[in-house]
């Protein structure tokens, strides 16, 4: 047995309120959210749940959940875990998750979230990429007005999450919801040109959020594409697997950055509706500096490799010591990942706002 570290203070604990089955390898893990923690738990459409996995080999694993809740539907939180081959983290829970059973867990975190729920959506989703597209639906349709057009892939029809639930909603709004099904066992793999032409009518103008296995997303990238889609507006979330503890408690690296250098530098952070003025010694990441000073800053990996603490560099200079996620337009536009920031310059500006 591996010794268990010190967890960090930012580490929070949840309660199994029900496990429900969806399909034969698909569980959702409803938790109820302790009296008073209601802030911690705030989350938006499209985000996710870190949960700590006991494991003997390595006392625990890290892996991150979309919430397939709705924060303005639902009380509780809900993720929905689909068994992978080989998959150590979903076949755990799925063998192990039971009501009663407490499980440490980061704040959801993600950037998968629109910023506006009242406009018109493209949804794409493959098996249990449903999860945060099934969160963004129904948030959708509780607060907005647009109309919303949803394509689901699954091999076949015992493998469709969320079933009867969409039918309901479809059945409910009828003028706002048009729900496409794909099944691999009667109509094959989707090709682009195929989800070309059935999104050509609407694509132009929407925002896109896909979620699935790689190719499906290359495949309905490719036919939004062809469809006459703004590439701009498509959307895609990307699980990577987590290697390191990002529970563990932090350790914060104040010497200088050179034997006789400059002391800390100083940060201005804007998040959520407050601003920090902080001194960010220059070993340590953003995030390390945030979370010690107890703010809570978004955050899951801590290894630069998911986009849950991406914010904006809006002064000053700083630099990532390694980037797994953000792509070059993306940084072109001022994102970093707060988890493996570093000033360079006396004085920086981050906003996690933007
Ligand atoms: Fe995952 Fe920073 S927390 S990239």
């Amino acid at each position: 047995m591996t010794e268990t570290p010190q967890l960090g203070s930012f580490v929070r604990e949840l309660t199994i309120a029900e496990v429900i089955d969806e399909t034969a390898d698909a569980k959702s893990i409803v938790f109820d959210i302790p009296a008073g923690s209601e802030e911690d738990f705030r989350y938006t459409p499209g985000q996710f749940l870190t949960l700590r996995i006991p494991s003997e080999q390595t006392g625990s694993v890290a892996r991150c959940y979309s919430l397939s809740s709705s924060p303005t539907d639902d009380t509780q939180l809900k993720v929905t875990v689909k068994r992978t081959v080989g998959g150590y983290g979903s076949n755990w829970v799925c063998d192990n998750a039971e009501p009663g059973m407490n499980m440490h867990v980061l704040a959801p975190s993600g950037i998968f979230t629109p910023k506006n729920l009242d406009q018109d959506f493209i949804l794409l989703a493959a098996g249990s990429g449903i999860t945060p597209v099934m969160s963004i639906l129904r948030s959708a349709l509780a607060q907005g007005t647009g109309h919303i057009v949803m394509l689901y892939a699954n091999r076949n029809e015992d493998a469709v999450i969320f079933k009867q639930q969409l039918r309901d909603l479809q059945q409910a709004h009828p003028d706002r919801l048009t729900v496409i099904h794909w099944l691999e066992s009667v109509s094959g793999l989707p090709t682009a040109e195929i989800i070309g032409n059935i999104l050509q009518p609407v694509a132009r103008k929407r925002h896109s959020y896909i979620c699935g296995p790689a190719p499906f997303m290359e495949t309905v990238k490719a036919g939004l594409r062809r469809s006459g889609a703004d590439m701009h507006l498509i959307h895609t979330e990307v699980f990577s697997s987590i290697e390191g503890d990002p529970f563990a408690e932090i350790i914060i690296d104040d010497t200088p950055a050179e034997e006789g250098g400059e002391g800390p530098a100083k940060a201005t952070v804007e998040l959520d509706d407050q601003t920090h003025e902080i001194d960010w010694p220059r070993n340590t990441p953003l995030l390390d500096v945030l979370l010690s000073k107890g703010i809570k800053a978004p955050f899951s990996c801590r290894k630069g490799e998911c986009s849950a603490c991406a914010c904006i560099l809006k002064s000053g200079e700083a630099e990532m010591i390694h980037n797994g996620i953000l792509d070059p337009e993306e940084v072109e536009e001022g994102y970093v990942l707060g988890c493996q920031l570093l000033p360079k310059s006396d004085h920086v500006e981050i906003s996690y706002n933007d």
